[in-house]
């Protein structure tokens, strides 16, 4: 009888740790930022495209200031405005004007191109 308990003690134990290392490793970005391997293609035109774009292109765009492709985009992060905007600093109107600010992840991808030199990737 000892025996049966002891071994169903260690079955469910074994079970539920198996099962949660698998978890973590089937779903390792749950509820977390994804920073590996950020691209233009893949992070950066998506966002500026989705919520700048709209103003930010075009004949007349606002501010002046066109966003709708990757030498545009570099030149704003150049110049400090990309992320001044975006991150809502002093100094710089906050954008996307109107709408809801960058996510954090967001905002962190796009630092990520920057601080790697914003390559065209
Ligand atoms: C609904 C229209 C609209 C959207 C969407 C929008 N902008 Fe703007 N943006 C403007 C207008 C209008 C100005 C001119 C300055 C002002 O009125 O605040 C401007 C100005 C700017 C400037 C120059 C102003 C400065 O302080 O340097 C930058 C850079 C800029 N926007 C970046 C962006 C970025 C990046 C996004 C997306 C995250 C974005 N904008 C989304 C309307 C918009």
């Amino acid at each position: 009888m000892i025996r049966i308990i002891l071994i169903s003690v260690f079955t469910a134990f074994t079970v539920s740790s198996c099962y949660y290392d698998n978890y973590q490793e089937l779903y390792p970005q749950q509820g977390s930022c994804d920073t590996t391997n950020v691209t233009f293609s893949n992070d950066v035109w998506p966002v500026i495209n989705g919520t700048c774009t709209g103003c930010h292109s075009g004949s007349a765009p606002s501010g002046n200031v066109s966003l709708s492709n990757y030498s545009e985009i570099a030149a704003a992060a150049g110049n400090g405005s990309l992320m001044g905007t975006i991150r809502h600093e002093a100094g710089y109107s906050p954008m996307p004007k109107g709408g809801g600010k960058l996510t954090d992840c967001e905002i962190k991808k796009l630092e990520i191109w920057i601080a790697n030199g914003t390559p065209d990737n």
